[in-house]
């Protein structure tokens, strides 16, 4: 996601704040910018793509000297990786800067309010809704940090916002709700980042920040506040990381460390996506309703682990909207002679969105004539530029070869699909669709909770280090998730692993199976009947045969246990969502085996994040 900085002291800001965001890179952006306050007034200078395009500005156009300034790399969300979307944003009045990490759900509303009091905007960004309304408030109560805390309470959804304000040469001030913001605290100087990595090579002394809070840092002082202005406590804290790992926030490796984001990954993709009355709301998928409802047949295109994701989605919208869905390989889709024309609604999820084969197979589908809506991770890629609508997930930049966040997110994004084609096409009631979407919005903690037991998941990693051959089963959603189990394991421990739907293993796969073989099973929740029953002896099955079992079972489940080695618990969940939590176990044990195997987690052999040829 995007880095943010801001720094109050006797050096060159912009030299700092520059060598911030450089620390930062690794997160991924697509724009960058800087501000800093001197002489009562505010330069900024920003720019899309590299910080190396920034650094050339900055040389043609120097800013003037300042101890005081912030500085933003930014992953768009709103508003495509331009100029001037590229933040810092300035308030029309010339007063504010502002940077931003997060999404502000209500916006759109804010934005046509200030529109109503005669402000004129200029870039598509939800930052620019909280810029002007901080220099609203500013001109009226003429002080920074009160500001600040009057525009949050008003904003909805998760930011880290960083502001300064033109006419104190004192002050940067920062607030947080559900993003990240550290302190910094150094000899004369102070920092607030979004990351530890942004300062590490000035101070290792920190300030960590609880949710809702607003911080004002001076050359001398720290001080923090709740949003109504109440001093709160904070938690002083050192930073024993190198550069290196600070920049993965201690974790060994990328993957881990995005497996690790996935409450929040997950939270950001279901957030601002309903109106107060409960209704969803995909303002990016642009077609017309009487078009989508005139769809008579779904077509999902994907590769890899973005085609499980879309194995997923087939039982999810066939459910929801009674309309046939197929999933097809990006690679084969446009070599068969498919059938599509312009009653096919075509559903493409990429994650880098620049998939030669995903690509292919969507310019093939629109000049049969059907409407492409992209579900993507990165704002303005081929895929998404190429689609009719875009639905974006916001897991933030995925660095890790083997995509983890990416899929969560990925089938988090499909199930609001599925919800909002039901809603406009009428086959769900209203509240069956908010029931669903109170299912979802209890994601996020579930996650947490299976990523709780990690240390139970890498004891077994553990204990099946020398295992050579790997089968994992699931039923219903749960054949999507045992076939992505089996690739995560391929693609970073190099070991041999097979995902089958559960039924069909005695129709051949059963041969392979013995007492070396250890199966992983994906146990359907026990409210999902008969799939459960018959889940229970596909374990028999395999236990007759010798074979060690591990099942991800629902807590409290015990019907499975007479059969299992090792038990790893999943939260209580609908058999439909079960993906967003049983991926998660399957994730951090092929992370951690191919760590115990000495292999190269983020960059494994052969593979490439973006498959760019067909
Ligand atoms: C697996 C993995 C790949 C990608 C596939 C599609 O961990 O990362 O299988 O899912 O190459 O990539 P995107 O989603 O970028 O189109």
């Amino acid at each position: 996601m995007c880095g943010i900085i801001g720094y109050v002291g006797s050096q060159d800001a912009t030299r700092v704040i520059l060598d911030g965001l450089k620390r930062v890179e690794y997160r991924g952006y697509d724009s960058a910018g800087i501000a800093i306050e001197a002489g009562g007034k505010l330069a900024v200078a920003k720019r899309s793509g590299k910080l190396t395009s920034l650094v050339t500005e900055l040389a043609a156009h120097p800013l003037p000297a300042s101890g005081h300034g912030i500085g933003h790399t930014r992953w768009a969300t709103h508003g495509g990786p331009t100029d001037n979307n590229a933040h810092p944003h300035v308030s029309a009045d010339g007063r504010v800067a502002l940077v931003h990490n997060g999404i502000i759900e209500n916006f759109a509303e804010l934005r046509a309010e200030l529109e109503a009091r005669g402000i004129t905007f200029i870039s598509q960004t939800d930052t620019e809704a909280a810029a002007q309304l901080l220099a609203l408030e500013l001109a009226a109560c003429d002080d920074l940090t009160q500001a600040m805390r009057l525009v949050c309470a008003r904003l909805k959804g998760a930011f880290t916002l960083v502001a300064l304000d033109a006419h104190d040469s004192e002050r940067v001030v920062a607030a947080r709700r559900d993003s990240p913001l550290v302190v910094g605290l150094g000899e004369g100087e102070n920092f607030v980042a979004s990351d530890v990595a942004s300062f590490i090579s000035y101070t290792r002394e920190a300030l960590e920040l609880g949710q809702d809070q607003v911080v004002t840092i001076t050359r001398s002082s720290v001080t923090v506040t709740d949003f109504a202005g109440n001093p709160v406590p904070t938690r002083r804290f050192h930073v024993d990381w190198s550069p290196a790992a600070a920049e993965k926030a201690g974790f060994d490796w990328f993957m881990r460390k995005e497996i690790f984001e996935q409450p929040r990954a997950v939270a950001d993709t279901l957030l601002g996506r309903t109106t107060d009355d409960g209704r969803l709301v995909l303002d990016e998928v642009r077609i017309d309703a009487a078009e989508l409802r005139l769809a008579n047949k779904i077509v999902v295109v994907a590769c890899g682990t973005a085609y499980y994701a879309g194995l997923v989605a087939k039982y999810a919208i066939e459910h929801w909207t009674r309309v046939p869905v197929e999933v097809e390989l990006a690679s084969e889709f446009r070599y068969r002679d498919p059938i599509v024309d312009s009653r096919t609604l075509c559903i493409t999820i990429s994650q880098s969105g620049e998939t030669m084969d995903t690509l292919q197979a969507i310019r093939y589908a629109r000049a049969q004539g059907a409407r492409v809506i992209a579900i993507c991770n990165t704002v303005g890629a081929t895929i998404p530029r190429e689609s009719d609508a875009v639905l974006y997930t916001r897991a933030g930049p995925e660095i890790g070869v083997a995509s983890t966040k990416g899929f969560l997110t990925q089938v988090s994004a499909t199930y609001l699909l599925g919800l909002y084609l039901a809603q406009v096409r009428g086959t769900m009631f209203a509240d069956e669709i908010s029931r669903w979407l109170g299912e979802l919005g209890a994601i996020p903690d579930k996650i947490q909770q299976v990523l709780d037991q990690a240390e139970r998941v890498y004891a077994l990693a553990d204990s099946l280090k020398t295992t050579q051959d790997f089968i994992f089963l699931g039923r219903h959603v749960g054949s999507a998730v045992a076939l992505e189990g089996a690739l995560k394991l391929k693609e970073i421990a190099y070991l041999h692993a097979e995902g089958f739907a559960a039924g069909e293993l005695k129709h051949g796969p059963i041969a392979i199976i013995d007492e070396t073989t250890p199966v992983f099973v994906v146990v359907p929740p026990t409210g999902a009947g008969q799939l459960h029953e018959k889940m229970v002896s596909n374990i028999q099955e395999v236990r007759a045969r010798g074979a060690s079992v591990v099942v991800l079972a629902e807590r409290g489940d015990t019907s499975v246990l007479p059969y299992a080695e090792h038990v790893l618990e999943l939260p209580i969940t609908p058999v439909l969502l079960q993906p967003l939590t049983a991926t998660v176990p399957l994730q951090l044990f092929a992370c951690e085996l191919a760590t115990l195997l000495g292999n190269d987690v983020d960059q494994p052999r052969n593979l490439a994040k973006s498959v760019t040829v067909e």
